[in-house]
C-alpha cells in the first residue's frame, strides 16, 4: 500500500497564533473581579501611561481598534469638506475610510518596490492647496523614510498622521515608530505584536489635540450638562479588561520583537538566493526590519499563479494570506466613483503577486525550516 505523508496530514501552520499567557489571563481575571469591566479603571490609565512612555509621546488615548484610532485622528484635525489627505494606495482600507467618513478626500500614491511603503518621491507632485495632511502607514515591518516625509510635511505645513499599527517596537534610526506623527496610531488586534483582542491607541504631544481625541472617543459628553453633547462622535472606548491584557503584553514587547526578528531573518537567509521571489529588505541605513508579517512577492506577474502557489502551500499545511488590495482597485470605491482611471503599477504588482507566510512567535526552528524549504521548493 502506498504510504501517505503523515507529516502533511498533521501539520497546520497558521499565519499567526496570538499568545496569551497564564500571567495575561490572571491579569484579566483580576480586572474582571475588581469590577472595572467597562472603559474606566486603573488598567486603562496604566496602559496609556506605559505605551506613551514606550513610544515617547506625551499623551495616549486607548480606543477600541486601530481603525477607530484613525477615524478619531482625522476628525481631531478639524478639516473642511474635500480637504485632501495623501496616503499610499497599498495599505489597509482603514486608512481610506477614516478619511472618507470625515468627508475629506484620500489622494493616493504608488508604492516603493523595495520597501513596499509609500513612494516618497511621488508625494510632492500630488500636493495641492487643499492638501492638509499625510496619512502614513508603515508597511509589514519596515518603516517609511521619516526624514524625507517630515521634510515634506514641514515644507508644505502638513499634519502627519502616522499609522504605526504594524510597528510597535520598531525604530526609525534612534526613535520609535509612533513618535513621529502629530498624531500616531496603533492597533492591538490579535495579529499585532501585542494584543488586547481588539483595541488601539492614539498618541500625540499636542495637549489640545489630546483633549479633542478623548472627547471624540467618548461621545463628546458635555462638560457641564453631561447629556448635552458638543459634537458628532463615537463610542470607541477600550475596556479596562482589555487594557489589563495590554499592560501585561507590553511587558514582553522586546522579547516579542526579538523572536519576530529571528523568524524574519531566518526566512531572509532562506529566500535571499531564490531568484523567483521578491522580499522586503532586512535592513537599511535607517532601520532593521521587525517583520510584523513576512511577505513573499512572486516575480511571475499573475494573480492566478499566486493563487495556485497559495493553494499548494495550504496543501502542505502552510497557511498564507494575500497582500493588501490597493485602494484604487476596491469595489466599494469604484461604486463611489473614487480614483477613476488611476493606475499605480507598483502597488498593483505587489497586491497581485504577494502573500505572507506564518510568523507566529511560537514557531519552532523545525517548523521555520519546513516552511522555508517548502516555499523555495514550490516557487522554484
Ligand atoms: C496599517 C494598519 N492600520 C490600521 C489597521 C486597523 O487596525 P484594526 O484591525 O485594529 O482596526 C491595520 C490592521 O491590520 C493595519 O495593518
Amino acid at each position: 500500500m502506498k504510504k501517505k505523508s503523515k507529516l502533511n496530514k498533521k501539520i497546520f501552520l497558521p499565519v499567526n497564533r496570538p499568545i496569551v499567557t497564564e500571567g495575561d489571563a490572571k491579569k484579566i481575571y483580576k480586572a474582571v473581579k475588581s469590577g472595572w469591566i467597562s472603559s474606566a479603571g486603573p488598567d486603562i490609565i496604566l496602559f496609556e501611561k506605559n505605551l506613551s512612555k514606550f513610544v515617547n509621546r506625551k499623551y495616549a488615548c486607548a480606543v477600541s481598534s486601530g481603525t477607530a484610532a484613525l477615524e478619531i485622528a482625522v476628525k481631531s484635525l478639524g478639516l473642511k469638506k474635500n480637504d485632501e489627505i495623501i496616503m499610499p494606495t497599498f495599505t489597509i482600507i482603514s486608512n481610506a475610510i477614516a478619511i472618507i467618513k470625515n468627508l475629506a478626500k484620500p489622494v493616493l500614491i504608488d508604492s516603493d518596490l523595495d520597501t513596499w511603503n509609500i513612494d516618497v518621491k511621488k508625494i510632492e507632485e500630488k500636493i495641492t492647496k487643499k492638501t492638509k495632511a499625510i496619512m502614513l502607514p508603515h508597511i509589514y515591518g519596515f518603516p517609511c523614510d521619516m526624514d524625507k516625509i517630515l521634510k515634506i510635511c514641514k515644507k508644505y505645513k502638513l499634519y502627519l498622521i502616522e499609522d504605526a499599527a504594524e510597528m510597535l517596537g520598531q525604530n526609525y534610526k534612534k526613535n520609535k515608530c509612533g513618535s513621529f506623527g502629530d498624531i500616531s496610531t496603533f492597533s492591538f488586534y490579535a495579529n499585532k505584536h501585542i494584543t488586547t483582542g481588539e483595541g488601539g491607541m492614539v498618541l500625540t504631544n499636542n495637549k489640545s489635540l489630546y483633549e479633542k481625541i478623548k472627547d471624540l472617543k467618548n461621545l463628546n459628553f458635555g462638560k457641564i450638562n453631561r447629556f448635552n453633547h458638543t459634537d458628532i462622535s463615537w463610542n470607541y472606548r477600550l475596556t479596562n479588561m482589555q487594557a489589563a491584557l495590554g499592560v501585561n503584553q507590553l511587558k514582553r514587547i522586546n522579547q516579542i520583537i526579538k523572536k519576530k526578528r529571528f523568524i524574519g531573518n531566518y526566512y531572509y537567509k532562506s529566500f535571499i538566493n531564490n531568484k523567483n521571489i521578491l522580499i522586503q529588505p532586512k535592513e537599511t541605513s535607517y532601520a532593521k526590519n521587525i517583520y510584523w508579517i513576512y511577505g513573499v512577492v512572486l516575480k511571475i506577474n499573475s494573480l492566478k499563479y499566486k493563487t495556485e502557489i497559495q493553494k499548494k502551500l495550504f496543501k502542505k499545511g502552510i497557511e498564507t494570506r494575500p497582500f493588501f488590495w490597493p485602494m484604487h482597485k476596491q469595489d466599494i470605491f469604484k461604486k463611489l466613483n473614487l480614483f477613476k482611471n488611476e493606475k499605480y503599477p507598483n502597488a498593483e504588482y505587489l497586491s497581485n503577486n504577494g502573500f505572507y507566510i506564518p510568523t507566529g512567535i511560537d514557531l519552532t526552528k523545525k517548523q521555520l525550516s519546513y516552511i522555508a524549504d517548502t516555499v523555495n521548493f514550490i516557487t522554484r
